[in-house]
């Protein structure tokens, strides 16, 4: 059956695609297409010029400086990039602990466990609280003197939740390495990570309406400097002899072959669409959460299993199960209806063994998300009850 337009309500996969957005890609493809950091021409200096100026508001948005935004091709390749640059510097090494929270998603856990095979680590979870965040006192009973990184979180992409991570920073101290998988949080800013205090944080672009295909990781330049990369070819490396090589200075050896320049543009884009998202809007987007959770809350006496955090801030990602009805049977009956929705266990399997579900449906709301829409969504859901 086709519905036009289709309800979209997956926000928490990927962000559609904004006119601001697709305009300056057009514009950048149409005036300054070049590749960057190879030659000296007017077109490719303009290239260069907005793959820099990209580095700049991202750092803006995320309070770092350019050199310290690294371009990278996904969140989760990011956490692997991350992940091989420690253990290339020796900086995890046998016997020492990795810890990372129940609500992981796989991007955030998988390259730790790949690490801790390698070189003989080991790999923790911390257990949630009754709001699916973090729980405080568990991350202070796991913490003994082998826990080098703790990895985490700021929203989860299943229940919503926002977990505490300044309080996090507080308790594991100043010497372990704290990394921050912000993939949910790019929309949701003020995002500083000089706030929080992490080492590195990691944000996912095409869930803020920006190509996919590019990830950022925001790595301080002190580490930058003090570590090598992994990685290496293109603009990674300053010389190449038969006998050896020379890696670039930073950021660019992180940065291998040629980038995704328009991608980056994109980036640009997005911030420029977010930063006009008025404090009404923001308002508006809270208010609707609100609602949304009452309804739910309403139908749980009916057999409906709701994991949404309800402490306030939570981002707009509720993830619901019924007995006896396969969720993709019923994301497929929301399908039939025009309404999009996610069935599975949204890369977050140690977190649906943990809620006892082996998957969910997953509704996301966006700042575009109208009230009507979402009385559709229920309309939909009440039928199913
Ligand atoms: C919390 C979280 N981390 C990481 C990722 C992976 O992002 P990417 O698609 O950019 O690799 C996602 C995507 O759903 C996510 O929700």
């Amino acid at each position: 059956m086709s519905h036009e337009p289709p309800i979209y309500l997956d926000y928490a996969s990927t962000y559609p695609r904004r006119e601001e957005v697709m305009a300056a890609r057009r514009q950048f493809e149409e005036s300054s297409y070049a590749n960057v950091g190879r030659a000296n021409y007017d077109l490719a200096e303009a290239a260069l010029v907005a793959y820099q100026d990209s580095k700049k508001t991202v750092a803006a948005w995320i309070g770092c400086e350019p050199v310290e935004v690294l371009y990278t091709y996904s969140a989760t390749y990011a956490i692997n990039l991350l992940a091989l640059t420690m253990e290339h510097n020796g900086v995890i090494q046998k016997g020492d602990t990795i810890l990372l929270s129940l609500s992981e998603h796989h991007a955030n856990i998988v390259p730790w466990q790949m690490l801790a095979e390698r070189v003989g680590a080991v790999v923790k979870f911390v257990w949630l609280d009754e709001h699916y965040c973090i729980d405080l006192d568990d991350l202070k009973n796991k913490l003994d003197n082998t826990v080098k990184v703790v990895s985490l979180q700021y929203a989860s992409n299943v229940t919503g939740a926002i977990h505490p991570l300044e309080k996090v920073r507080d308790i594991i101290g100043s010497e372990r390495l704290f990394i921050v998988d912000a993939s949910q949080m790019g929309l949701h800013w003020p995002l500083s990570m000089s706030d929080i205090h992490c080492d590195a944080m990691v944000l996912s672009w095409h869930k803020m309406m920006a190509d996919t295909g590019i990830g950022v990781l925001a790595l301080w330049k002190v580490l930058q400097k003090a570590w090598q990369s992994p990685v290496s070819g293109g603009w990674a490396i300053n010389f190449v002899h038969t006998d050896g090589y020379e890696q670039a200075g930073i950021p660019e050896r992180w940065e291998p072959g040629t980038p995704h320049i328009t991608g980056a543009v994109t980036l640009w884009a997005a911030v420029g669409y977010l930063q006009k998202i008025s404090p009404e809007q923001k308002k508006d987007y809270a208010h609707l959460i609100e609602l949304i959770d009452a309804r739910f809350e309403s139908y749980i006496a009916r057999g409906l299993q709701v994991f949404h955090s309800r402490k306030t801030g939570s981002i707009g990602v509720w993830s619901f199960a019924l007995s006896g009805k396969h969720p993709s049977d019923i994301a497929d009956v929301f399908a039939d209806q025009g309404i999009c929705l996610r069935s599975g266990h949204h890369c977050c399997e140690p977190l649906h063994e943990h809620l006892w579900v082996a998957w969910t449906v997953r509704m996301s709301i966006g700042y575009d998300t109208t009230q009507a829409e979402i009385e559709r969504f229920f309309a939909v859901l009440e039928s199913l009850l």
